[in-house]
């Protein structure tokens, strides 16, 4: 079943930016889909968009096969949005954080504690109930953020760049939450982040997105195999050697294919095994001593330097 389906979403600020210019994809039901970015890109405003905070340009936006613009107030009903700043009161602790959610959802009292208690225990939230949300880290404020945000039962989940500025402990806590959401409550979770590696580990479906556009949209996997070609990747004991072969390879095989990166040489090659062999045999008849000789995947950075011709940022 389709969730999300946007087609051809334009908005323009008043101030004459167009910050999502046509942009059209699809999120299933029950999927934990990405939305990658560099900054400016118009994540955020998309979020927005399908929110109901923002009104479009133009454009269609369904959710369960309702136009969300028409029926804004169901569409509210059934989802929630954990914004860039945390909404969470911090003066409260986390209970009374959400049991005030549960009035605003006017769900009655007994079911808003049952509902609480699942949550508390599904995220192992139990040791942060006593103190007030404001003596917690960011990391911690912005799980407990989700987990109030949970409270309504939301079907999809909007969380913009839930894990940005966080360490590496704090990212890999909110994953499992993440996932958990998935697996416990079927929620379909639409996420933005400018982390590959994130998107990558978390995703069923990645949308990679420049100007206000999708460059391209699927699994992980697909994505990969978007470049459809491999690399063959030939390391040496020095970069002096390296260099040295690197010469002589180029000779054979052709200067636009070949890249020296430090004690490596890689070769772009759309016909990976064939050329394995060819290496290999060129290596060994001009005696070329080399350590070891690899076909590789392309990474997800391949795809996008490719597709968006930026590396991606840190942070
Ligand atoms: N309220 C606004 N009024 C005018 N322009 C805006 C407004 N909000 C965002 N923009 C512009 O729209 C473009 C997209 O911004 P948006 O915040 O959606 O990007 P983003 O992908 O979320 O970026 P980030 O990774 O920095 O959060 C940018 O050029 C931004 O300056
Ligand atoms: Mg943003």
């Amino acid at each position: 079943m389709i969730a999300i389906n946007v087609e051809n979403l334009v908005k323009k600020y008043r101030n004459g930016v167009q910050a999502l210019d046509g942009i059209s994809l699809t999120v299933g039901s029950g999927e934990i889909f990405s939305l990658l970015g560099q900054n400016g890109a118009g994540k955020s405003t998309l979020i927005n968009v399908l929110t109901t905070y923002l009104r479009p340009t133009f454009g269609k936006v369904t959710m369960f096969g309702k136009d969300v613009y028409e029926e804004a107030t169901e569409i509210r009903s059934r989802i929630a949005c954990v914004a860039q700043r945390t909404s969470i009161d911090s003066h409260l602790s986390l209970s009374e954080n959400m049991m005030f959610q549960s009035k605003l959802y006017k769900i009655r009292k007994i079911e808003a504690k049952q509902r609480m208690e699942t949550l508390i225990a599904c995220f192992g939230l139990e040791r942060y109930l006593k103190y007030p949300v404001s003596s917690y880290s960011g990391g911690v404020k912005r799980r407990l953020d989700i987990a109030l945000n949970m409270m309504s039962n939301p079907k999809i989940l909007f969380l913009d760049e839930p894990t940005v500025g966080m360490d590496i402990q704090s990212r890999m806590a909110m994953w499992q939450m993440m996932k958990k959401i998935r697996a416990d409550f079927g929620t379909t979770i639409f996420l933005t982040t400018h982390y590959l590696e994130e998107a990558d580990q978390l995703s069923d479906t990645i949308c990679i997105m420049k100007d206000g556009k999708e460059a391209a949209q699927g699994t992980p996997h697909a994505l990969r195999n978007y470049l459809r070609q491999d690399v063959v990747e030939i390391s040496f004991d020095s970069k002096e050697r390296a260099k040295d072969s690197f010469r002589r390879i180029t000779n054979t095989f052709g200067l636009e294919r070949t890249n020296l990166r430090s004690e490596k040489i890689i070769i772009n090659s759309p016909k990976s095994g064939e050329d394995l062999v060819h290496v290999s045999r060129f290596l060994l008849e001009e005696q070329i001593t080399f350590m070891g000789i690899n076909i590789l995947q392309p990474s997800l950075d391949d795809v996008f330097i490719r597709l968006t011709g930026k590396q991606m940022g840190v942070s």
